[in-house]
C-alpha cells in the first residue's frame, strides 16, 4: 500500500539521491581529512547567556564586520552556512520546474543538488583539462538558458583558483541574462584574488563565503552573502526569520574582531605551510600521478588506477574523500591538511604504502 508520504512527495523528491555529506558518510578512523574543516578547535572567546528571546532579525553588528574584514561597502548578510546562501539564491531567482542553473563540474555537489530538491535543471559545462578551467566560451552561450551560474572559487573538490580575467569575462558576457554568483568558501587561502571588489563594476555578481574553513567555525554554521541592494532586496524577502542563532553570533563577533581575523589568518598561513610540507613529503612516489596545485586547505591527488589509496589510508584510521565517483576524477582522493602532525603521519603511512605495494 503506498503511503500518504509517498503519495505527497513530489516525483522530484522521489528521485532525490540525498547530499551525501562527510557528516551523513560517517564511518570511523582517528584523523578526521574528510571535509576540509580546521582540524584543531580555535579559542576565541567564553560566553554565558540567556537565550530566551529570539535573535535579532538580521545581525547588523555581524554584517557591518563582514564588511569592514572584506574591505567592502556592499551590503553583506549572514546566514546559516554557505550552503544556506546557495538554496536561498536559487529558491530567490529559480522557478521549480521550468529554469535552470548552469555549473562547472567537478564542483561543490551542493549547487546541484539545492537545483534538484527544486526540480531545476542544472546545465553542466565542465571544467577543461588537467588545469580545470572555465570554458567561458561555452558559459557565455549557454548562460541565457540559466538564471544563475555557479563558479567556484578556489573549487572544490579540484582546489584550484579560477583565473579572474576568465570571471570577469563570464560577468561581462552575461550582464544581461543571468546572476554568477562565485562561492568563496576557501578564498582565505588566496584572499588576495577575492572578486568582492567586482561587484560594484559587475551588479550580476554575487560572492557567498563561509567562516567554516579558514576562521574553523563549521560547527556555528555561519555563511554569508554579499551583493548589490538590488540583488539583496529580493534575497531578504525569502530569508528565514531568525537567519543566526545568537550563541553562533557572539562567537562570530568574537572571531571577526581584529584578534579573532589575526588568529584566523595566522592559522591559515599555518595551513599553508603544512600543505607544502605534506606535498613535499609525498611527490615523489612513482604511484602518485599527480597533486594538483591548491589554493585551498585541502589536496587532490591522483593515484596509479591500481593504487586504492582511500581504502589503505581508512583501514590505518584516516578518513579522506573519495572523489572517484568524479568522471574527470578517476583514482583521486581529496585530502584535508590537517595539524603538522597529522600530516607527518598521513605522510608517513603514503610512504608506506608505496613500498608495500610496488
Ligand atoms: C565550495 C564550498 N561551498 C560551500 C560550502 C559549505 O559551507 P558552509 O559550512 O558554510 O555551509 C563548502 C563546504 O565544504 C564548500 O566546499
Amino acid at each position: 500500500m503506498t503511503s500518504l508520504a509517498s503519495k505527497l512527495a513530489p516525483e522530484s523528491i522521489k528521485k532525490l539521491i540525498p547530499y551525501q555529506s562527510a557528516r551523513r558518510i560517517g564511518g570511523s578512523g582517528r584523523l578526521w581529512l574528510n571535509a576540509n574543516e580546521l582540524e584543531q578547535g580555535v579559542h576565541y572567546s567564553e560566553h554565558a547567556s540567556d537565550y530566551n528571546r529570539y535573535p535579532d532579525f538580521l545581525p547588523h553588528d555581524i554584517a557591518q564586520a563582514y564588511q569592514e574584514y572584506c574591505q567592502t561597502e556592499m551590503p553583506a548578510v549572514a546566514v546559516r552556512g554557505a550552503d544556506e546562501a546557495i538554496d536561498l539564491l536559487i529558491r530567490t531567482f529559480c522557478q521549480p520546474g521550468k529554469d535552470k542553473i548552469l555549473i562547472s563540474s567537478p564542483t561543490y555537489a551542493m549547487y546541484e543538488f539545492c537545483a534538484d530538491a527544486l526540480a531545476i535543471e542544472t546545465i553542466d559545462i565542465p571544467l577543461k583539462g588537467e588545469a580545470f578551467n572555465l570554458d567561458v566560451e561555452a558559459i557565455i552561450k549557454q548562460a541565457p538558458l540559466a538564471k544563475i551560474v555557479f563558479l567556484c572559487s578556489p573549487n572544490n573538490p579540484t582546489g584550484n583558483l579560477l583565473s579572474r580575467d576568465d570571471i570577469i569575462r563570464v560577468l561581462e558576457g552575461t550582464q544581461e541574462e543571468a546572476i554568477v554568483v562565485v562561492d568563496e568558501a576557501y578564498i582565505e587561502f588566496e584572499l588576495a584574488e577575492t572578486v568582492t571588489n567586482l561587484i560594484e563594476q559587475y551588479p550580476n555578481l554575487v560572492v557567498i563565503r563561509t567562516l567554516s574553513k579558514a576562521f574553523g567555525l563549521a560547527a556555528v554554521r555561519c555563511g554569508f552573502i554579499l551583493a548589490t541592494e538590488e540583488v539583496m532586496e529580493y534575497v531578504m524577502k525569502l530569508i528565514p526569520p531568525y537567519p543566526m542563532p545568537d550563541c553562533s553570533a557572539k562567537i562570530v563577533l568574537d572571531a571577526l574582531s581584529t584578534k579573532g581575523i589575526d588568529i584566523a589568518m595566522s592559522n591559515t598561513h599555518s595551513i599553508i605551510q603544512t600543505r607544502q610540507r605534506f606535498i613535499d613529503a609525498i611527490q615523489n612516489l612513482e604511484w602518485i600521478e599527480h597533486i594538483y596545485p591548491s589554493s585551498t586547505n585541502f589536496v587532490l591527488i591522483r593515484t596509479h588506477q591500481d593504487a586504492d589509496l582511500f581504502n589503505f589510508l581508512k583501514e590505518q584510521g584516516v578518513v579522506t574523500r573519495n572523489q572517484s565517483h568524479e568522471p574527470a576524477l578517476k583514482n583521486c582522493v581529496r585530502i584535508t591538511i590537517g595539524s603538522p602532525e597529522s600530516m607527518q603521519e598521513v605522510a608517513e603511512l603514503i610512504n608506506q604504502y608505496s613500498f608495500s605495494s610496488l
